[in-house]
């Protein structure tokens, strides 16, 4: 039996992202598709708070929709904890509460974040001390965009998405994201990529595998310009995300009318990601979403990834 190190429990925030760029490549044989994309972690947050217990259990409050949440094994937060109990030999079990603020597959890495805020919980709640590395190691067995939650800031993966490496990014970038009630499966959505694919269709612009991250985007995200960025930013996914889904069309063309510099689906959606020249066009861009009937909310990145609060 191992004594907690933190008998009060710890709180822990991580953050959800936009995929400022998502390039996707072909399939692999373990079923994952291979990426270039740039991540960046806005000011929505997963809250974790994490006490001693025998043995291990979730429980999910939230602002957004948590109905469908489980709080089974098939929860990522419940698997990071029983990975890193298993991994450091601790014996001890814990109980997760997670408020949710990133909506539920809503294409901004929710229960990505949440196994993040995890990891660097029970790290501190047992006293397991792995260090960044190793937590990253872990993070990565857990999905292709948990690594990304754990580091934060504006980052290019590669591989599955894992693969992180830092990308400058100066100021802050102003965004609106329009969100959906109904939800996608990111499995889905990148099956259906395949599909229309194969059919020749949902092809990027140039019609090849966009697997480099264009040096425009890096520069535009370097000097801190959102008009420089606008013009680069680019999904993939967004054809196979909006193709039964008419409201997201017309949703990204109300959002570039309403002032908007651009919008893109958020990496498998349905949210909305729009980026806008600063603050003050950003409220009005939400106002004028919120108009339209649409849950619309201002956030900014990059922001840090996932810390200990208390
Ligand atoms: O890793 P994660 O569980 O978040 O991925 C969810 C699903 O998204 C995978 O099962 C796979 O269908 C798809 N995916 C993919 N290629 C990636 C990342 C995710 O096909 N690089």
């Amino acid at each position: 039996m191992t004594l907690a190190h933190r008998p009060d429990g710890v709180h822990v925030r991580a953050p959800g992202k936009i995929n400022v760029y998502l390039g996707v490549g072909p399939r692999h044989d373990d079923g994952y598709h291979a990426l270039a994309t740039v991540f960046q972690a806005v000011s929505l947050y997963e809250d974790v708070y994490a006490y001693p217990s025998e043995g291990f259990s979730v429980e999910i409050v939230g602002d957004v929709n948590v109905a469908d949440v489980p709080t089974d094994d098939r929860n990522l937060a419940m698997r990071a904890a029983k990975l890193l109990a298993r991994t450091a030999g601790v014996d001890d079990g814990v109980h997760l509460r997670i408020r949710k603020g990133v909506p539920v597959a809503g294409g901004m890495g929710g229960g990505s974040a949440d196994a993040a805020a995890t990891l660097v919980a029970c790290d501190a709640l047992w006293g397991t001390e792995l260090g960044p590395h190793r937590l990253h190691e872990l993070a990565a067995r857990l999905g292709a965009d948990v690594p990304f939650a754990l580091h934060g800031g504006t980052a290019v993966g590669t591989g599955r998405g894992d693969q992180l490496t830092p990308a400058l990014a100066r100021g802050r970038f102003d965004w609106v994201l329009a969100m959906s009630e109904q939800g996608l499966s990111t499995p889905t959505v990148y099956g259906r990529l395949d599909e229309m694919r194969a059919h020749g269709e949902g092809l990027a612009d140039d019609a090849a595998p966009s697997l480099e991250v264009p040096v425009a985007m890096l520069h535009a995200l370097r000097v801190g310009d959102a008009h420089e960025l606008a013009p680069v930013m680019m999904n993939d996914l967004e054809p196979a995300a909006i193709a039964d889904r008419a409201d997201l069309a017309l949703a990204l063309s109300d959002g570039v009318r309403f002032g908007a510099l651009t919008g893109i689906v958020s990496g498998s959606g349905p949210t909305l990601a729009f980026l806008c020249a600063g603050p003050g066009a950003a409220r009005t861009v939400q106002e004028e979403l919120r108009a339209t009937g649409r849950d619309a909310l201002h956030v900014h990145g990059p922001v840090a990834g996932a810390r200990i609060i208390l």
